[in-house]
């Protein structure tokens, strides 16, 4: 058995696959003494969102012609018709954006979208394949998240610009785009940022993003944007921002934060040409996405509920974890310790930078996986630079708090231990 060289590739080791089968095999490991789970994504089981599963299942359940639709019939590859025109109208509603079925397209996840993004724009032009054209994707913010690194099926078609840094308090930074350095050259063939940013939990200004909007306007670039935990669901935004919708833009909009990650299920938004391409997509590689994220959410979108529960569920209920876990911070952190804290403006994870750290991230982490908490380094996040060298990759963690309180509290009580004690 031969594999090719793409197959090679997408079955070996990637930094996203590394990183979870790590944290699988640590909480294996540690089966009686379970590990303090302060490094993975998952979102936090809320009793309130539970409550409305339930009940929605129920109805599903209740009504024969409901659940034979969401069992036993495929969907077109685009997704639900209902659920597309009720997502569109709620767009119309609530942000005023100019949008309708023909802007949106269903996808398996949030991740499966950006697969199918990176590829739709990025690697060897249809012209190009004799000339050598490629396209490739910016990323103007390093930190990014760590599960697009591996996505592109060209090699090398990722590039990023290092981030400006201020320092906004005593022990607080935080991460702006350099717009004096960012440039493009014919190869960029699209833009990505999400907002919020995970890792960091930064916030892409509303300044920042008019500007980042203008200059994709201005190239002709579109401007991809990840609202995994952002606008309009789950809305873990503690910054009060405003959505962007201009020609250029593509937003993907997920529903595994808003606490469904278990059914697969995103949408992508932006202008009719990428949206349909998208629905070609799925054909092939899927013929129709999973049908039960939109008939669990498809009635909440319609009815607007989803917007309700994001800004009166979800949103306080993160707030309060950030709230609780900088409490603990301030709490365990020496005053005098050499680090920095990046602003949480949403998401559910605070980005600690160690400044100086005799010790790589991953070394970090290696230590705090062999004392029972789990992080995830921050090399991880910087993928597409050309500075192979800054410190500062190698000098941050990735803290989620979306676990249960007192475990979060007793991570970075260990954490300040391993890291300022002693
Ligand atoms: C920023 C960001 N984008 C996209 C995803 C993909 O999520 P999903 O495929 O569950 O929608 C994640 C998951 O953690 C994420 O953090």
């Amino acid at each position: 058995m031969r594999f090719s060289e793409l197959g090679t590739r997408l079955a070996g080791q990637s930094g996203i696959n590394a990183l979870m089968a790590d944290l699988g095999q640590a909480l294996a490991a540690s089966a009686e003494h379970a590990p303090l789970m302060l490094g993975g994504g998952n979102p936090a089981h809320i009793p309130a969102m539970e409550r409305v599963w339930e009940e929605r299942m129920k109805e599903i359940i209740s009504d024969p012609a409901v659940l034979r639709r969401t069992l036993a019939i495929y969907d077109p590859p685009r997704g639900n018709p209902g659920c597309i025109e009720a997502l569109a109208e709620l767009l119309r509603r609530e942000f005023g954006w100019p949008v309708g079925p023909e802007n949106i397209a269903v996808t398996p996840g949030g991740q499966t979208a950006f697969f199918l993004l990176f590829n739709l724009f990025a690697g060897p032009m249809p012209e190009g394949i004799a000339t050598g054209d490629k396209g490739r994707i910016l990323f103007p913010l390093m930190p990014e998240y760590i599960g697009y690194a591996d996505q592109a099926l060209t090699p090398d078609s990722f590039t990023a610009l290092k981030p400006t840094i201020e320092i906004t308090g005593a022990h607080r930074f935080k991460y702006g785009i350099d717009f004096d350095n960012l440039r493009v050259n014919t190869d960029i063939r699209a833009l990505c940022v999400s907002r919020p940013t995970n890792p960091s939990g930064n916030v892409i200004t509303d300044a920042e993003m008019n500007h980042l909007a203008e200059f994709a306007a201005q190239h002709d670039l579109p401007l991809i944007v990840d609202n995994a935990y952002g606008l309009p669901f789950p809305g873990i935004l503690f910054d009060e921002v405003s959505p962007l919708w201009t020609k250029q833009t593509i937003h993907v909009m997920s529903l595994s934060k808003f606490g469904l990650p278990g059914t697969r299920t995103a949408f992508v938004v932006g202008p009719p040409e990428v949206a349909a391409a998208i629905a070609s997509m799925t054909a092939i590689t899927g013929l129709a996405n999973g049908n039960f994220g939109q008939a669990i959410a498809g009635p909440l979108i319609q009815s607007g509920a989803i917007t309700r529960l994001s800004k009166e569920v979800i949103r306080p209920y993160y707030l309060a974890k950030r709230e609780k876990a900088l409490a603990a911070m301030d709490e365990f952190f020496p005053e005098e310790a050499p680090y920095y804290v990046h602003e949480s403006g949403g998401a559910m994870f605070l980005w600690l930078w160690i400044k100086g750290s005799k010790r790589s991230s991953k070394v970090i982490y290696e230590a705090l996986k062999k004392r029972g908490v789990l992080v995830v380094p921050g090399e991880y996040f910087f993928f597409g630079l050309e500075d192979q060298d800054w410190p500062h990759r190698h000098e941050c963690l990735r803290i989620s708090f979306a676990m249960d309180d007192e475990d979060v509290r007793e991570g970075i009580r260990i954490i300040a231990d391993e890291l300022f004690g002693g």
